[in-house]
């Protein structure tokens, strides 16, 4: 049976690339059907790349003592909601409203939206680890910040692992979802 879980995956599986082949990525900026809302959309996704480059980066300097402590709990609390607030608002739309869109458009690619919807639950747990994580380490920097050096371990192995997800995950809904919003004029 073929696995499309998102650990394995190298990529959209070939399978899932019948529109792919005709629409491919560099032509998409100066295709007549790519929308505003479809723009909008993959500007949401560049945002989430740069918040989980945010915090690993972050979470690096202070492994390096190349940031003050302070400074890395302010951001972390900020960029850390964020992250993960517009990634649960974003999922929820997604697998509610948009891929059912996107599957009556073209039933050809269930297999695909669905393999993307079980990224999306995968995502949960990766982000009520990182939530944790986060908590905890903010917790201790109020009750005992000589204790926090020690959370940063997981605090790093927590944002790497959502940032592996994120590259995978949204490269192939892209390449997935636009050559289908293209060939169907969706969202125009
Ligand atoms: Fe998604
Ligand atoms: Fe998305």
């Amino acid at each position: 049976m073929t696995t499309y879980d998102i650990h394995a995956r190298q990529g959209l599986p070939q399978e899932m690339q019948l529109l792919l082949r005709d629409y491919p990525r560099e032509d998409w900026p100066g295709h007549p059907n790519f929308a505003t809302a479809t723009q909008n959309w993959m500007r949401a996704h560049q945002m989430f790349r740069q918040l989980g480059d945010i915090i690993v980066k972050d979470t690096e300097k202070l492994l390096e003592k190349e940031m003050e402590t302070e400074r890395y709990a302010s951001r972390l609390s900020h960029y850390g909601n964020q992250l993960v607030n517009n990634l649960h608002g974003h999922h929820h739309w997604e697998d509610h409203s948009f891929f059912p869109e996107l599957e009556a458009a073209d039933p050809r690619f269930l297999r695909g939206l669905e393999m993307l919807e079980t990224d999306h639950t995968e995502m949960d747990a990766l982000l009520d680890t990182f939530t944790d994580a986060a908590n905890r380490y903010l917790q201790l920097e109020r009750l005992s910040p000589k204790d926090t050096r020690e959370e940063l371990p997981a605090m790093l192995k927590a944002g790497e692992s959502i940032k592996r997800f994120l590259d995978r995950h949204l490269a192939d809904e892209e390449d997935l979802v636009v050559p289908i919003i293209l060939h169907h004029k969706l969202r125009g």
